[in-house]
């Protein structure tokens, strides 16, 4: 799909192509339709980043509150978003041993209660032992510091979520 094509989308087609760039956050594609035109997908990750660090902390909490834990109880129910379906997978995820899973429960746990949210990492940059070995140090950080981490993260998860876009959707079709 070629730039031309995304800046000739409208909006709903633009959120219905982007909404999930973020997870579970269409508000945030919405918002960034009236930037267009964009010049390139470079430009799309910018005005999205630019959004995103423009919010109050409880707005980027509220980002990483949206995202589904890792290897938790939505990924057991089948119940995933395709492209967080996809990322677990590719991070080694879905093979976890007993023990693996329950190290990462027992740690995603005790993250989400000490900051209210969950660990959000790019999944598909790192495999299991490099994510449970994140979660080791990470729970050890401030609040503030942690809530920056988790949004650096998601717009890792985002700039390969919008390349996939770019790449799987040839503009004829649309
Ligand atoms: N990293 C990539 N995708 C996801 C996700 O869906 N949830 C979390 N917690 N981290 C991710």
């Amino acid at each position: 799909m070629k730039i031309e094509d995304v800046n000739a989308l409208d909006s709903d087609a633009f959120i219905s192509l982007f909404g999930n760039i973020v997870e579970n956050c269409s508000l945030i594609a919405a918002a960034i339709w009236s930037s267009r035109p964009f010049s390139d997908v470079d430009d799309i990750q910018n005005q999205l980043n630019k959004f995103i660090d423009l919010l109050p902390r409880n707005g980027k909490e509220g980002i990483l509150r949206n995202h589904p834990d890792l290897a938790g109880r939505l990924a057991a129910a089948g119940q995933l978003t395709r492209e967080s379906t996809q990322e677990q997978k590719a991070a080694g995820l879905d093979t976890l041993t007993a023990e693996e899973k329950e190290k990462l429960n027992k740690l995603n746990t005790e993250y989400k209660a000490k900051f209210g949210f969950p660990f959000v990492i790019c999944a598909r940059e790192n495999k299991k032992d490099a994510i449970l070995k994140g979660l080791e140090h990470r729970v050890q950080n401030d609040l503030e510091t942690e809530t920056l981490t988790g949004v650096e993260e998601v717009k890792k998860i985002c700039r390969l979520r919008l390349l996939d876009i770019m790449e799987n959707h040839p503009g004829a079709k649309l």
